[in-house]
């Protein structure tokens, strides 16, 4: 399975001078969020990360488990299967695999057979903030590179909407056009910022900072703010700061105090993207607010949740 793995993600590599944007493969040493926590349950789902099909499920103690959608008896996708117990039983004659990938049951096995001596690829994964993260490269460098981080997931000062985005193009467009800082004209009454112009840009490793001077059209500050998402006469226009920082192969905005965005890249094949656009209001004005019970601010914030569905995110 690794050489079926390495071999997938070469195939499309070249000598640097020859290569084309639009082809390049992705950099399989690094996290991709490749589903919602909220979507992985005891029912197992299938996934595709760069042509890597893997299923994802659940064991009893909630811990997500990461194998090759294949099951090693007659190729069936596992993912059609039922989870037992901490297992995946195949759907086709009932083969039950471990999370460690090795076959625990087969039904019709006579008690003087021994159980297939087979080993389903276990990826790397785990679940931060809301997703569900996929190493899809070397398992040992697994641990030495992390997640992009997304606190204002748990934190109760955020108001959260998610955004689903599948489109059948190279990841490298939609990380472009997905920031394309000059499209505010497609959303017309919903943009949150106008006329950026950037001041700096600073480039660190797989990271790159750019700094903006740009015209906010909202401002979070009092509690009929909100109103301000859906009457465009209620916005003024006012300067904010915008941060724009591509951390590979993610990116994430900042403008001023309000608001935050982060785009999530699980590049499916080189034809196919699926991106995670999550958009967070910021409450940290409302100082009252904060004094609450905590259960009360939980609530506030699960009420609210997907409340910018229908304005940026359209
Ligand atoms: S194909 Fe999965 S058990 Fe036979």
């Amino acid at each position: 399975m690794q050489t079926t793995q390495n071999e997938s993600f070469e195939s499309s590599q070249s000598p640097l001078h020859y290569q084309d944007l639009r082809q390049l493969s992705i950099n399989p040493n690094h996290w991709y969020g490749v589903a919602q926590s909220r979507d992985v349950n005891d029912k197992p789902i299938g996934i595709t990360l760069w042509q890597n099909q893997i299923v994802l499920y659940r064991t009893r103690n909630g811990q997500i488990q990461a194998l090759a959608d294949r099951c090693p008896h007659r190729f069936v996708k596992l993912s059609r299967g039922q989870v037992v117990g901490d297992e995946i039983e195949c759907a086709y004659h009932g083969w039950r695999i471990n999370a460690r990938g090795n076959c625990t049951a087969v039904p019709y096995l006579a008690e003087n057979q021994k159980l297939p001596s087979c080993q389903v690829y276990r990826y790397p994964v785990l679940e931060q903030d809301g997703f569900i993260w996929v190493f899809p490269g070397d398992p040992a460098l697994s641990s030495q590179i992390h997640p992009l981080s997304v606190p204002e997931w748990d934190h109760l000062n955020y108001i959260t909407t998610v955004a689903v985005i599948d489109c059948k193009a190279h990841y490298s467009f939609l990380i472009e056009n997905l920031m394309d800082m000059y499209h505010g004209h497609l959303h017309q009454d919903y943009q949150a910022w106008t006329d950026a112009k950037l001041e700096n840009l600073h480039e660190n490793g797989d990271r790159v900072d750019a700094h903006y001077q740009a015209q906010s059209y909202y401002r979070i500050n009092k509690i009929w703010s909100i109103s301000q998402l859906f009457f465009p006469q209620l916005r003024r226009l006012h300067p904010e700061p915008l941060t724009v920082s591509y951390i590979y192969p993610h990116w994430v905005a900042t403008l001023g105090t309000d608001f935050k965005i982060y785009c999530l890249f699980c590049p499916v094949n080189l034809m196919h993207t699926r991106a995670y656009l999550i958009h967070f209001t910021s409450l940290n004005a409302f100082h009252r607010l904060h004094k609450l019970p905590i259960a009360f601010r939980r609530f506030v914030k699960n009420s609210l949740f997907g409340s910018a569905q229908n304005c940026w995110m359209d």
